[in-house]
């Protein structure tokens, strides 16, 4: 098997998306989206990531610094065109003899399964270079697949450069490419920015390759909703439905239940035991965990940091911030949890809150295992509650006044 390497496209300045915020950190599902990218990259085993950055490099490398061990960073000075991105990897890999898979960072519904068959096909027939492609209802905007009558391609014309003819192509290119290393750096050397935008495009390296009598092939193996490009809010809006969906279905092949996949959002971070019931409307935001057995929402807000055991039952209204809730725990209506540690089987009235936020700082409330706290409570954090208090309806605790309150006196 041949070395391989990667380099993923993320300099672009993203004029459409009409944002201060490099495009790749835009987040589909609660994860940027160059995050997918470097995940589907990896998962088809790469020595080393480069990822080409420019617009807002600081920021992109900043929000990936905990995880870029296999990261090369690359500047881009000025955006110049995608074939141009290319080349600033050229220091480091100008002699690199392997394989070279080129993605960028805005296209984000790409699965490792696309990857895994444009590199057995490119291994197989031996190619130059091998893109995968994609066959659309509405090519708008994208490259087109340009082919002769027997099928074999010719290049790639972008859209604003089609005649008529060529704009009615559907085949499009989702820009999946892989490429033999000194063939790319070999063919970007030559490619001209003779078109609309005046910019280098990769796409015109194919046809330099072609033209070298290098073996070429596009594949149709990306489906249609895997070829969603960022280029707008629009299109960020899109691939965040069809990631959404991609959730819903892995968590259902799981074995939760998921009663109106439309009117639920479930982050990407999110993991979900068996038989777990998610009501509808229930939002789930972060870095959220949720045992077997539990029925949630509907009308439920979980945000980052929630850890739920099993068998709890969370009802209308009820918010959960970096609370972590024991099995067997019932909110079932109008709650507030956040920065909570919840015991076993505790039940919390219809209402009752933690506050958490004394105007500085946040504060954690812990309640001990067996607790009832009765409705409309409000829980003054920092406060730490026994095992087995009953905390009756319309009370404020504080931690002064928590003595008087305890398993068998009561309040
Ligand atoms: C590109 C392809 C097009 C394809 C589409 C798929 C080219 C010329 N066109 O078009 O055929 O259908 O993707 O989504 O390649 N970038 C840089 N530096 C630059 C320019 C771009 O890093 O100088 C990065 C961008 O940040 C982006 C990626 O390259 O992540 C693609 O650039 P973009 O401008 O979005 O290209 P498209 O017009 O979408
Ligand atoms: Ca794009």
């Amino acid at each position: 098997m041949a070395e391989r390497v990667a380099i993923l496209l993320a300099a672009g300045v993203s004029s459409r998306m009409n944002t201060h915020l490099p495009k790749v950190l835009h987040e589909v599902t609660g994860r940027p989206m160059l995050a997918y990218v470097l995940d589907a990259c990896r998962s088809v085993g790469v020595e080393k990531i480069y990822v080409v950055v420019g617009f807002g490099a600081d920021q992109v490398k900043e929000r990936f610094a905990e995880e870029s061990s296999d990261i090369v960073w690359v500047q881009q000075p000025k955006q110049m065109g995608t074939a141009h991105a290319v080349m600033c990897c050229q220091e480091h890999l100008a002699g690199f003899a392997g394989e070279t898979l080129v993605l960028c960072g805005d296209g984000p519904l790409i699965r490792a399964k696309t990857l895994q068959t444009l590199i057995e096909k490119h291994e197989a027939e031996h190619s130059a270079a091998t893109l995968a492609t994609a066959v659309l209802e509405d090519p708008t905007g994208y490259g087109r697949i340009i082919r002769d009558a027997y099928g074999n391609m010719q290049g790639i014309i972008e859209d604003s450069d089609c005649t008529p003819a060529q704009r009615a192509v559907r085949e499009v290119n989702p820009s999946y490419y892989l490429f033999n290393n000194q063939v790319l750096f070999g063919a970007l050397e030559r490619v001209k920015p003779d078109n609309v935008k005046g910019e280098y495009y990769l796409t015109d390296a194919l046809a330099v390759i072609i033209a070298s009598g290098c073996k070429v092939i596009a594949v149709t193996a990306v489906r249609p909703e895997e070829a969603v490009g960022v280029n707008s809010r629009a299109q960020l809006s899109v691939a965040s439905k069809i990631m959404q969906h991609r959730i819903q279905q892995e968590l259902m092949e799981h074995g939760v239940t998921i009663v109106d996949p439309e009117n639920t959002w479930i982050d990407a971070r999110a993991k979900i035991g068996q038989d777990t019931v998610i009501e509808p409307f229930v939002y789930i935001h972060g870095e959220v965990k949720i045992g077997r057995d539990c029925r949630i929402g509907p009308f439920a807000f979980l945000r980052h940091g929630t850890a739920i055991g099993d068998d709890v039952v969370l009802g209308v209204f009820t918010e959960l911030k970096n609370a972590s809730l024991a099995d067997g725990v019932r909110a079932r209506h109008h709650s507030y949890l956040g920065d909570a540690v919840i015991g076993r089987n505790v039940n919390v009235g219809a209402g009752s809150i933690t506050a958490n936020f004394d105007g500085q700082s946040v504060n954690q409330t812990k309640v001990g295992d067996d607790c009832y706290i009765g409705s409309g409570a409000v829980l003054i954090a920092p406060l730490v509650l026994p095992a087995g208090a009953n905390v009756g309806a319309g009370t404020v605790v504080s931690q002064q006044n928590v003595s008087s309150i305890n398993g068998k006196s009561g309040s």
